[in-house]
């Protein structure tokens, strides 16, 4: 049986400024943050920014991200019938939305 989370993201830039947008998303029983967040892109907001690569098999550790105040891993985090604040990681330099600085400052494009 269906159920509807309401996803409540942080968005936008340090530079632009930031501000909340919320989703409310239908899902099935053990559906994903990162399932809702991708679900999200498709259906309602293609600009929507996060990072994920390995979609659950918790190998590459993009879609790091707080939920509820607490940092987690995306698509280990299950949906639940429930407001959910998303909001990126607090102590990497925000990109854009859910989407921060992670790679090593010797692995980074340079500007
Ligand atoms: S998508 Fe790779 S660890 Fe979550």
């Amino acid at each position: 049986m269906s159920q509807t989370a309401r996803l409540i993201i942080e968005r936008g830039t340090t530079a632009d400024g930031q501000h909340v947008d919320t989703f409310d998303v239908h899902f099935d029983a053990g559906q994903s943050v990162l399932d809702g967040l991708r679900w999200i892109r498709v259906h309602q907001d293609p600009t929507l920014a996060f990072r994920f690569s390995c979609i659950s098999a918790n190998a590459c550790k993009e879609c790091m991200m707080r939920i509820d105040d607490k940092v987690v891993y995306a698509c280990l985090a299950r949906l639940e019938p429930r407001e959910m604040k998303i909001a990126p990681l607090a102590n990497k330099a925000l990109v854009r939305d859910l989407v921060t600085e992670i790679a090593p400052p010797a692995e980074r494009l340079r500007q």
